[in-house]
């Protein structure tokens, strides 16, 4: 990058344009030029004899054909990714010399690819898991990759027990089953010995673990890292990314349906968004601490299954990531894209979490075989936007042309270049942290409390949110075979909250037990000394945390939000039009679903398109329904199963929901039969009811909408997401 001029969002596209290929107006080739002048027939001794093996066009294509396939990753195999930039609102000079974080006119090209982790390349979007959430800076220093995931703890607090968790929850290596799941024995019988786990385990038990989109879901860091300044002052920081359009996750219910009806959700959903104009964006949020608070809390920085309660040090929101462009082409950026945690800039550096120290191994070990050899950093989403120069040669596939006999260090027939950078150059110098302590294999005493922070989470959920996590843990344990697993993980509930502990028991069928078995690690080194992991009693340093609960999100718009209207032949056309209308000016998007696909005659001889039919849509591809009116369509409607249950699901699933005129008919009709009693009772749904009904915060239902005010309610009503009342 030049001193002269701004990095710009765009240089990265520049850069990639320069291996883009078009074949608009071209002709046919091999991979060595030559023009092909039949592509529909094998070269063939007669007619009707064998193929010729000097048939160069059918083998290379056939060849190249066979090895299209790449490992996938070992984790994280399934992913979405899209470009942007990133912005800083004002320099961050104070704490670290990271040049993408000093001007506000820079704008630092990403690419950043959200996963699931467990399932693969094709499993789908909305298992329950937790969300990779990777962002690649091409920064003027180099690449700075900030490798996180949207649950800001995770389930282990040593890398050598990678390996373990993932055998555990990745399908049973004796049948492969189940896909893309934690539902099974071998991952809670390993879950139910590993209590320090259990933080980790409360949030992906939460909703949190089935986003409504990548879009709306936060990202953190998780590992405590470091910003150092140009004094060389370092500061320990946690990342993390806050969505703009706030925080929300479908139900569990909801989540296997659209499993089924569309499972690529997620991709869809964040493809169609850039494609649209509604470019998801994030604020980049940090949390610093002194190092000289370091040891103040009562849990350790470098323990990855804690978090920093944003009450005890506030987040500190510093720039903004925009999505704006998807890739042009999935296997070349999304697949061969290769982050690595160990990738930084001058400005960021390490903490010594014994996680993080692993990963800094793992992530190059895997790319090499997944990528196949040591140039992946030359595949073009993979390069820096600055030059790279240093002694490495050769190897599978390398395409730098590397001039001159030069190629080590030091050198006199090269001048001595590359030369090494100072200080005052951009040479990147690590943090001289001062280390004492022996070789040891042990962990620090305030890693194990496993508890006060799973409690502190629990504490801090709204009702709902907390009935959601029984629920999944029922769901989760109800799919474990082996009756002790269940038990031993209902025994870790109890040290984590008794009255949560007693309501997973309840649904299993089984007592809580009194007390837990033995040593809750069975993992006691060969010195016998069981003590070394047994988990510590819980301090709490807080008993709730606000910051933790999803209920208290951002709630103040409808964009990009998709709202199904029901219509059929002899629908209200003016009552569709105007809140189509109305839902389009704040940005969401409406689909007109009916029993059949082409054009719908409406009332006044209006003709409305149909976007989706009934046969392939259902009411969870969906955040809100609006039932016009118009008698012949209601009655159309009423006679459809599939319509009757689109409205039914929605109403279970908490959705908001407005019914216009006749519309509010279906309504009734679809109601289960006891909540339709309390709805036309309690609330005075009355046939000719003339003024505008706000049935409950969720549903919104008028006979007569003249003057257009069931569009505010139901706007109102949709940003809120859910009304679980
Ligand atoms: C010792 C613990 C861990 C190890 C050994 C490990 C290892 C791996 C490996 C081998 C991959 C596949 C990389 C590839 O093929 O390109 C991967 C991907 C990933 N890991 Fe980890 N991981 C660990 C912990 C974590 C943690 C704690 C986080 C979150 C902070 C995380 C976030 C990710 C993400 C987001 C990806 C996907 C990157 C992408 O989109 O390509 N991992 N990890």
């Amino acid at each position: 990058m030049g001193k002269d001029r701004t990095q710009n969002q765009n240089d990265k596209i520049q850069q990639l344009e320069r291996n883009g290929e078009d074949a608009d107006g071209q002709t046919l080739t091999t991979n060595q030029g030559l023009r092909i002048n039949d592509d529909q027939n094998s070269l063939r001794a007669g007619v009707r004899g064998p193929s010729l093996l000097e048939d160069f066009h059918l083998r290379e294509k056939i060849t190249h054909f066979d090895h299209e396939r790449i490992p996938e990753r070992v984790v994280h195999a399934r992913g979405s990714a899209a470009h942007g930039f990133f912005q800083v609102y004002e320099s961050m000079a104070p704490y670290t010399k990271a040049k993408f974080l000093q001007n506000q006119s820079v704008q630092t090209p990403v690419f950043v690819r959200f996963s699931t982790v467990v399932g693969s390349r094709g499993s789908a979007d909305l298992a329950r898991d937790v969300r990779g959430f990777a962002v690649k800076f091409y920064t003027e220093e180099g690449i700075f990759d900030l490798v996180g995931n949207n649950i800001p703890v995770f389930f282990i607090q040593d890398a050598l027990k990678f390996p373990d968790l993932v055998h555990a929850i990745k399908p049973e290596p004796h049948h492969e089953m189940p896909q893309a799941a934690s539902a099974h024995d071998t991952f809670w019988d390993f879950i139910s010995l590993m209590p320090e786990s259990m933080h980790m385990i409360m949030w992906v038990m939460s909703d949190r673990a089935i986003p409504r989109s990548f879009r709306m879901m936060e990202g953190f860091g998780v590992h405590t890292f470091r910003l150092v300044n140009d004094k060389g002052r370092s500061r320990f920081v946690k990342f993390h990314w806050k969505p703009v359009l706030g925080l929300h996750s479908v139900v569990w219910d909801e989540a296997q349906k659209i499993s089924g009806l569309d499972p690529d959700f997620h991709r869809r959903d964040l493809w169609e968004s850039i494609e649209q104009g509604a470019y998801p964006e994030w604020e980049l949020g940090i949390q610093i601490v002194e190092e000289k608070d370091e040891h103040k809390f009562d849990f350790d920085l470098l323990d990855p299954t804690k978090l920093i309660p944003e009450e005890l040090v506030p987040v500190k929101r510093i720039g903004k990531l925009t999505l704006n462009r998807n890739p042009d082409n999935f296997f070349a950026e999304t697949e061969q894209v290769a982050f690595h945690p160990g990738h930084l800039v001058p400005g960021i550096d390490f903490s010594d979490d014994p996680l993080l120290q692993g990963r800094l191994f793992s992530y190059t070990d895997t790319q090499l075989i997944r990528l196949g050899g040591p140039n992946f950093h030359e595949i073009p989403i993979n390069r820096p936007v600055v030059p790279v120069h240093n002694n490495q040669r050769d190897g599978h596939m390398r395409q730098t042309i590397n001039h001159g006999r030069v190629s080590y260090q030091p050198n006199s027939l090269g001048g001595g270049c590359p030369m090494q950078a100072g200080r005052e150059m951009g040479g990147f110098i690590t943090y001289a942290e001062t280390l004492d302590g022996g070789k040891v294999r042990a962990r620090s005493e305030k890693f194990f409390d496993h508890f006060s922070q799973a409690a502190l989470f629990w504490n801090s959920q709204s009702h709902p949110e907390k009935a959601h996590i029984v629920q999944a843990l029922r769901f989760e344990l109800g799919k474990v075979e082996v009756p002790a697993v269940r038990t031993r993980m209902v025994g870790l509930l109890a040290q984590v909250d008794k009255t949560l502990a007693g309501l997973v028991a309840q649904g299993l069928g089984i007592p809580v037990p009194a007390k837990v078995d033995g040593p809750l690690n069975l993992s006691v080194p060969a010195d016998g000394d069981i003590k070394r992991f047994q988990p510590k009693s819980r301090v709490p340093s807080l008993d709730r945390s606000p910051a933790l609960s999803m209920a208290s999100t951002v709630k103040d718009t409808i964009k990009t939000r998709r709202i199904a209207v029901l219509a059929a032949d002899g629908v209200d056309a003016t009552a569709v039009g105007r809140m189509k209308k109305a839902l389009m000016a704040e940005g969401a998007q409406v689909k007109v679903v009916a029993p059949r696909l082409g054009v719908l005659s409406g009332t006044k001889g209006a003709e409305i398109n149909i976007d989706i039919s009934f046969l392939t849509a259902g009411s969870v591809l969906f955040d809100a329904v609006y039932i016009p009116g118009g008698e012949q369509s209601i009655e159309t409607l009423k006679g459809d199963a599939k319509a009757l249950m689109f409205v039914k699901e929605a109403y279970l699933h908490c959705k908001a929901i407005a019914a216009t005129d006749a519309g509010i008919d279906l309504l009734l009709a679809a109601h289960p039969a006891q909540d339709k009693t309390a709805l036309s009772h309690a609330k005075g749904v009355q046939p000719n009811e003339r003024t505008l009904l706000r049935v409950d915060e969720g549903i919104i239902a008028s006979r007569s909408d003249k003057n257009g005010h069931v569009a505010a309610r139901f706007i109102h009503a949709i940003a809120q997401h859910r009304h679980w009342e």
